[in-house]
């Protein structure tokens, strides 16, 4: 009896011994992109690349001038992310390239190092490196901005609502050759419960499609504040501010990034007692009021305001707080126009119509806008999914 607890003891110890050194020899050494690299935060002399990877990684951002010479002509310039003094590792990187000309193209790549310690480990063990070879596969590009520029061209859509197959529909054919960014005006998501529903979205088609080497700026929606994810909101869509609204500055025009927060009041059961956009959009209008006042600003011969609720004379909480605290601001520093979603119809009011002295335009659910400024002249084309143009409008706001 003893010899057969004996002889099964060993067989057991055998098998498990196998699957240990089967599973040593499958172990994964190189960290693989799983989504991105997107361009955020594009300023005239910095950019932000974020990508995602299946394993711990560190990462970093090689870049090399527009200038003809192989990207493996030399070594090139390495950006990392630090925070704090430290090189975080894990799955999600971004990573700021800074200390760049305006208005100037620069190549890159993304780099990455799988991290392979185990949890109660205290020294690193690195896996292979890896990412995009330019020997294979033709680096990115990305423009930093530039406020000299003469134009600035631009397409809009929002609430998709996760629709991927919408988005895709408007965003498959965006002239990446003439097209300098585009704006997400909010809603994107009906809610932002987890990351898989953020890239399975529209946040993967918009990377394969054009944000590797085309920046977007995000709007936030109300719905983007909803759910146990939307926390994470900046981490995914960092700003030059650090906050949910920012100036871009492009060419002729200053494009002032708001955050409408929610529509009902922060007390309401459906926010769970989460809710704290009021004092939010106070702090808000305090940035706005001190942006508008820089010389930046003011120095823009066109002035567009990107929110995705519109002005209203009527209306729910949000609006009362946006009447209250934005639209003062924005007409005293002298908006042409807001351009807004939420309402899911397209409309275009002119100024007086919607409680304002500028026009308000609203891009529908299933529509973009491309934009077009030069000079003082603001032009764009409404288009639907199947690329027919709907309608188009001009405003010269010298007039
Ligand atoms: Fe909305």
């Amino acid at each position: 009896m003893r010899r057969e607890v004996y002889i099964v003891v060993l067989s057991v110890l055998a098998v498990v011994s196998a699957n240990i050194s089967q599973a040593q020899e499958k172990r994964k050494l190189t960290a693989d992109i799983v989504l991105g690299p997107y361009v955020q935060a594009v300023t005239s002399d910095s950019f932000t690349v974020v990508w995602k990877t299946d394993m711990d990684a560190v990462a970093w951002v090689e870049t090399a001038p527009d200038d003809g010479t192989h990207f493996f002509a030399q070594e090139r310039p390495a950006y990392y992310q630090t925070v704090a003094g430290k090189r975080p590792v894990g799955r999600l990187h971004r990573v700021t390239v800074s200390g760049l000309e305006p208005g100037t193209v620069y190549r890159y790549r993304v780099m990455q190092q799988a991290v392979l310690t185990p949890p109660d480990e205290k020294r690193i063990v690195f896996g292979i490196a890896s990412g995009n070879n330019p020997f294979r596969q033709q680096p990115y590009e990305v423009r930093t901005l530039d406020p000299d520029a003469e134009t600035l061209d631009f397409a809009i859509i929002n609430d998709i609502h996760g629709k991927d197959q919408v988005f895709r529909k408007l965003m498959t054919d965006i002239p990446s050759d003439s097209i300098d960014m585009v704006f997400f005006n909010g809603d994107m998501l009906s809610s932002m419960d987890s990351e898989k529903q953020l890239f399975d979205g529209y946040l993967k088609s918009a990377a394969e499609l054009f944000a590797a080497n085309i920046p977007f700026y995000n709007s936030r929606g109300n719905h983007e504040g909803r759910g146990m994810f939307s926390y994470r909101y900046l981490d995914y869509f960092p700003t030059s501010t650090g906050e949910t609204y920012y100036m871009v500055r492009q060419g002729p025009a200053a494009i002032l990034v708001l955050d409408c927060g929610e529509d009902k009041p922060d007390s309401d059961v459906s926010y769970f007692g989460l809710a704290d956009y009021d004092s939010f959009r106070e702090k808000e209008a305090e940035w706005l009021r001190n942006t508008v006042c820089s010389e930046e600003f003011r120095s823009a011969p066109v002035k567009i305001a990107v929110l995705h609720i519109p002005a209203s004379t009527g209306g729910w909480h949000g609006n009362a707080e946006i009447n209250r605290l934005f639209i003062p601001v924005l007409e005293e520093a002298g908006i042409d126009l807001m351009i807004s979603g939420h309402i899911h119809r397209y409309s275009y009011s002119e100024p007086g119509e919607r409680g304002c002295s500028f026009p308000v335009l609203i891009n529908g659910a299933d529509e973009k806008h491309y934009f077009h400024i030069a000079g003082d002249s603001i032009k764009a084309e409404r288009i639907d999914q199947e690329g027919t143009v709907l309608n188009t409008f001009e405003i010269n706001v010298g007039n």
